[in-house]
């Protein structure tokens, strides 16, 4: 029953192919510094006027630093290495003070107790990848300082990990599963595989740990950005070995598009949609290279402490047609009678290119010569700082989740 946090594994992310990634992006030495033309920092998008109902991801930060952050890194007994920006070095703390200001409404104030009760005897689960990770310890911060030691523990098993809260006994957990589907990624631990592998057709080794859950958080996209993707149709286990000749390279979004089939499938036959809540979060902007926000292309997210003010700007990993089958899969299950609410955070974040871990996160292995007269070779500009960026993401999903 040991509340202590634990060490979270070396291998934790998409380090490796994060890091070759930015090997072959950014192999000049010397970096100039990026000032941003900003304009007033008004964000003039458009209202969705049609609906009734305020639309949350139209708006814009506002510096708050009265009532944000919203929790102290220090004081979360579930912070993760990989997000605690402070304790490894960062200085500017701004990035912990800002409000994501809808136009035309308010988002209610996080009410850790409310949400408590609201999940009493539940489990609200979060599926995927390392972004919905980041999510996930944002969800355990945010309601870790209304409850004293001894009524909250940490268990790991597998890809699951549960926190939970026993005085309520809510939980809250994260299911690692960065293609949603099974794939040869799947170890919660070890998951760096130069070729990726997908069984599209099969979830159910993951879903038979969540099916059941109150309340359901997915995620799934970063894991897909490459071309195209080797899908098995057998079984990783099967005798004559992993690829047979009816295996295939599919491309994308073509392979996003079945995953999430099988997904949404997969909820309609198993999910009992009379109690379970169901979500869906949209592609994590990455800043990674300051040509994507009009700046030097070989200068990252590192030493970025501005926002950027560009009216509709979504980061470089929107991509319209992994958008398209989003919404495509979900108004198809909603004709199926399983209602997945979008909570589209993209744009919102695609704002915050200085929100990001940089250098100052757990450096898992020693750096190189070359990564040290470089910094933003190593800058991890995917993932977010807590207390941060993800934080407003569970505002919104607390909305409707109460
Ligand atoms: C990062 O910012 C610091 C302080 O503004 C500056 O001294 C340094 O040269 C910058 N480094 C790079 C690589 O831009
Ligand atoms: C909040 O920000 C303002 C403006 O930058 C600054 O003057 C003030 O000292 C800050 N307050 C706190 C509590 O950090
Ligand atoms: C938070 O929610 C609890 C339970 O609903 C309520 O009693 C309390 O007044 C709320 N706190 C604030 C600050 O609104
Ligand atoms: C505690 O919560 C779990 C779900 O996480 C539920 O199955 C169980 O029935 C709850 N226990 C009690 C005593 O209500
Ligand atoms: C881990 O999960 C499996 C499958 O649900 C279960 O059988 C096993 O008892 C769990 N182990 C621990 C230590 O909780
Ligand atoms: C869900 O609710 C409907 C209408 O109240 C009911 O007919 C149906 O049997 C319920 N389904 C389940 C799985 O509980
Ligand atoms: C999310 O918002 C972006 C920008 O507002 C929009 O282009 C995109 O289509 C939305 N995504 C989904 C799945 O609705």
């Amino acid at each position: 029953m040991a509340n202590k946090h634990q060490q979270l594994p070396a291998t934790w992310g998409i380090r490796s192919c994060f890091r070759s990634l930015v090997a072959l992006l950014f192999t000049v030495l010397v970096i100039t510094a990026v000032y941003m033309a900003q304009n007033n920092g008004e964000d003039k998008t458009a209202y969705n006027m049609d609906s009734g109902e305020c639309n949350f991801f139209n708006g814009k930060w506002v510096f708050d630093n009265k009532t944000y952050p919203l929790y102290k890194e220090k004081q979360c007994t579930f912070m993760s290495d990989q997000l605690a920006c402070e304790k490894f070095g960062r200085n500017d703390l701004n990035y912990q003070n800002w409000r994501w200001q809808p136009h035309q409404c308010d988002i209610p104030r996080f009410n850790a107790t409310a949400l408590l009760e609201r999940l009493r005897n539940k489990r609200l689960v979060f599926v995927g990848d390392s972004l919905n990770r980041g999510q996930w310890v944002s969800m355990v911060c945010l309601v870790d300082k209304s409850i004293p030691h001894g009524l909250k523990f940490m268990h790991h098993n597998g890809s699951l990990i549960t926190v939970k809260f026993t005085e309520y006994n809510v939980s809250i957990e994260f299911y690692w599963a960065p293609l949603l589907v099974e794939s040869n990624s799947d170890d919660p631990v070890n998951h760096r595989l130069p070729d990726r592998i997908v069984r599209v057709q099969s979830i159910e080794k993951h879903a038979k740990y969540w099916t059941d859950a109150d309340v359901l958080v997915f995620n799934s996209y970063l894991w897909w950005r490459r071309s195209k993707m080797m899908v098995l149709w057998g079984s990783f286990e099967s005798p004559d070995g992993i690829y047979k000749e009816s295996d295939e390279e599919v491309k994308m979004p073509r392979v996003y598009e079945m995953a999430l089939r099988t997904w949404a499938d997969w909820l309609e036959v198993h999910v009992n949609r009379n109690k379970t809540q169901l979500f869906f979060v949209t592609m994590s902007p990455t800043h990674q290279s300051g040509e994507e926000w009009g700046g030097d292309k070989d200068q990252s997210c590192y030493n970025e402490t501005e926002l950027l003010y560009k009216d509709g700007y979504s980061g470089a990993a929107m991509d319209p047609k992994i958008m398209g089958v989003v919404d495509k899969t979900l108004d198809d299950l909603k004709t199926r009678g399983v209602n997945v609410q979008i909570i589209n955070i993209t744009q919102l974040s695609g704002y915050r290119k200085e929100g990001h871990p940089s250098i100052y996160k757990k450096q898992w292995e020693p750096l190189t010569e070359e990564e040290l007269t470089n910094p933003s070779s190593y800058a991890d500009c995917i993932h977010w700082c807590l207390p941060g960026v993800p934080d407003v993401w569970n505002e919104i999903l607390y909305a409707y989740i109460l």
